[in-house]
């Protein structure tokens, strides 16, 4: 029952209502479901998401960005995804690594060799069971997103950015089809969570 799952997808495309109905139906089936987030999920994790996300450092580096991201996903990896899963539970995490490869890799252009280099050394062999990616055109995100608070300073940027975040994550899912699948986001909500639930079936996270 100790399935990792993660939820992506580019801002406004509905993860958070999402994000509750996976962990419903996971709890339904008698998962006992750890929800946590990147980046985040443990107190330092939270202060370098803090750092990550404020405008105090508008002119981070793309490359301690990546740092940073990874440094947050070390410090989650012990103190909280191992530990759940070594105990019997299911984590269902608000992104992972999959962000840094559409974030960091596709927005900010970063070397995907240097991605890969510290995903197989911040986690070794451990990858998701399942990514659900949660995929519609930019402008529908943006609108939808639009509507909330102050965007914070990766939301800040321009739509070519989420454009080359959004297509990265159509290269992971055509990549890694065994554990990594899109959803269309842009139907209505009822839809999106049929699809996914015929996900979570399909990839044996859910029995029929
Ligand atoms: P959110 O989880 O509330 O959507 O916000 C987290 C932000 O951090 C979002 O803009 C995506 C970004 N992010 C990265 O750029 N790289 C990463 O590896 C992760 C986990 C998140």
């Amino acid at each position: 029952m100790n399935k990792f799952i993660t939820l992506e997808g580019i801002e406004g495309v509905g993860k958070t209502s999402n994000l509750r109905y996976i962990k419903e139906l996971l709890e339904e089936s008698g998962h006992n479901c750890v929800l946590t987030r990147e980046p985040g999920g443990t107190n330092l994790g939270e202060s370098l998401r803090g750092l990550l996300l404020s405008h105090s450092d508008e002119n981070m580096s793309a490359d301690t960005e990546l740092l940073m991201m990874f440094a947050a996903r070390a410090e989650h990896l012990s103190k909280i995804i191992l530990p759940a899963l070594k105990n019997g539970q299911t984590v269902l995490c608000d992104r992972f690594t999959e962000a840094t490869y559409a974030y960091q890799g596709g927005g900010r252009q970063l070397d995907v060799d240097k991605i890969s280099e510290l995903e197989d050394w911040v986690q070794g062999d451990l990858r998701p069971d399942l990514t659900v990616i949660l995929d519609a055109p930019v402008e529908i995100g943006r609108a939808r997103a639009g509507k909330r608070s102050e965007p914070d300073r990766i939301e800040k940027e321009q739509d070519d950015f989420f454009q080359r975040v959004r297509e990265a994550y159509i290269e992971l899912a055509n990549r890694y089809p065994q554990r990594i699948c899109l959803v269309d986001a842009s139907l209505t909500l009822a839809e999106v969570q049929q699809q996914i639930h015929a996900k979570l079936v399909e990839y044996d996270i859910l029995n029929a």
